[in-house]
């Protein structure tokens, strides 16, 4: 039997749905029920009715699944599968900006581990940060971990103030306005498509800069027929896949997420079948009180989104 068949088959019977993020191979995404971006998949994982959710990410989105569903069990494709910024924020510094600032509102990107969530007052992602930043009352704004994210957010809402932190992607911030040079200089002409985690060079000379879904929607209902594509080169799968008549390249080698690609069609089977075995996979938990205290600002991000 081909191993999306057999995939197939171990979802229906041990009630499991599957996430995966656009950054997963094409075969994982293939085999989800759903895929989407982070915001979209923390959504999606409030509404699913199957018991069990195998998450195809990296540990944060697996935790925000949990902790917008306490009830449900959540695996990890690959639970070794971690994003370095979710580790760039920093507890103590937090407590001091929280001292000097107490109006301040702590806007926590969801690429955060759940220990920071819980100490942040609202969550957001690169799709709806625009749109929470502005809504919210408080006027300084502590904007963690990704820097180049908070100064795209700091750059459209300049009625707040801003205290950035000094975290990065790996794979985002090493992306330079000279690779954009040098992309265009082989493709000339053609429209660059970036992640808004990428350096403000690079946002700069881009000619759209959008979540992953909004550079799959802009490409979908763009007239264009060729793109430079700034962000991870997974989600080409899912550009190809809406747009056969259209071309996708990436603006350099490399954009690549090596946490992303541990998530294999192999790890899912074999997690799928553990499931009620006697090797029953690990889960996602959390202690209680991160539970309660990560579970408001995803909550609160949910809610300001809409
Ligand atoms: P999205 O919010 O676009 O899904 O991005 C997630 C991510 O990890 C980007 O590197
Ligand atoms: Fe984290 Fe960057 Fe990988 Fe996204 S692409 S999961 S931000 S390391």
């Amino acid at each position: 039997m081909k191993k999306l068949e057999q995939v197939r088959e171990q979802k229906k019977q041990k009630d499991v749905v599957i996430l995966a993020h656009y950054y997963a191979d094409g075969d994982v995404q293939a085999a989800a029920d759903y895929v989407g971006d982070s915001y979209a998949l923390a959504r999606k994982a409030t509404q699913v009715e199957q018991k069990n959710i195998l998450f195809c990410g990296v540990s944060f989105m697996g935790e925000s699944a949990k902790l917008l569903n306490p009830d449900k069990n959540v695996y990890m494709a690959e639970p070794t599968a971690d994003c370095p910024m979710a580790h760039m924020a920093d507890l103590e510094k937090i407590a001091r900006v929280r001292a000097e600032y107490p109006d301040v509102a702590v806007v926590c990107y969801v690429n955060s581990t759940a220990e920071i969530k819980a100490a942040s007052d609202v969550c957001v992602t690169s799709s709806n940060a625009v749109r929470i930043v502005k809504r919210l009352e408080n006027q300084k704004i502590y904007f963690i971990p990704d820097q180049h994210l908070a100064r795209f957010v700091a750059r459209q809402v300049p009625e707040k103030h801003f205290i950035f932190h000094d975290g990065f992607c790996p794979l985002h911030a090493q992306i330079s306005k000279k690779d954009i040079v040098s992309a265009r200089e082989k493709h000339p002409g053609l429209p660059v498509l970036t992640h808004p985690e990428c350096p403000q060079e690079v946002l700069d000379c881009s000619d759209f800069v959008g979540s992953t879904a909004e550079i799959i929607a802009y490409a979908a209902e763009s007239e264009e027929k060729e793109f430079l594509i700034a962000t991870e080169t997974g989600v080409f799968y899912e550009l190809e896949r809406q747009n056969p008549g259209k071309t996708f390249y990436p603006v350099k080698e490399c954009q690549i997420c090596p946490d992303m690609k541990k998530n294999t069609i192999d790890q899912v089977l074999k997690v799928l079948e553990s499931i009620g075995s006697d090797h029953e996979p690990e889960q996602v938990i959390l202690p209680e009180k991160i539970m309660e205290d990560a579970r408001k600002p995803l909550e609160e991000m949910l809610r300001l989104a809409k």
